[in-house]
């Protein structure tokens, strides 16, 4: 038993090891749905806006959300950086604004946030473009 113990101890630090060296979109799901869930989805606003075609978007522009003026004024446009930022500290980025949680402390947790965003922004997408679109699709997709 206690080998066993150790067994999955080990299978579970390799596997956030390899969390930590590769982005992961499908870990970045898990962690929308669990973190983001209760206010956002992908396909609906909600408490947040929905998120279909975000990446790539300037902020604020999801028909039908009610924002804030301070991100509607922000002039941001998403991308692995300014997600980055939001996610790391809403607050400090967009003083103001109505995203007060921090739920992605881990560097590498926002990494797989931003790629799980990203992915669910190709194709279709319900908000403004931005003026500056990012570079497509990292090869990490599936
Ligand atoms: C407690 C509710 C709540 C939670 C939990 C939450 N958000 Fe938000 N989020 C909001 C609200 C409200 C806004 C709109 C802010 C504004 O208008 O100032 C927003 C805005 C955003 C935006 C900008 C969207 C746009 O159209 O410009 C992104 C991106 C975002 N959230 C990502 C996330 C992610 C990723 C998580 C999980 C780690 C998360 N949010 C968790 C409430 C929430």
């Amino acid at each position: 038993m206690p080998l066993l113990i150790a067994a999955m101890v080990f299978a579970s630090a390799l596997m956030s090891a390899t969390a930590m060296a590769a982005v992961d979109a499908k870990h970045g799901e898990a962690l929308y749905t669990a973190r983001c869930g209760a206010c956002h989805s992908v396909a609906d606003n909600g408490a947040g806006p929905r998120h279909r075609g975000v990446f790539g978007c300037r902020a604020a522009t999801q028909p039908g959300f009610e924002y804030s003026d301070a991100l509607r004024q922000s002039g941001i446009v998403w991308d692995e950086k300014t997600l980055d930022r939001w996610l790391s500290d809403p607050s400090a980025f967009v003083p103001g604004n109505m995203m007060v949680v921090r739920l992605a402390n881990e560097a590498a947790d926002r990494a797989d946030l931003i790629a799980f965003l990203q992915s669910v922004s190709q194709g279709e997408r319900s908000c403004k473009p931005g003026t500056a679109m990012p570079a497509a699709v990292s090869s990490s997709q599936p």
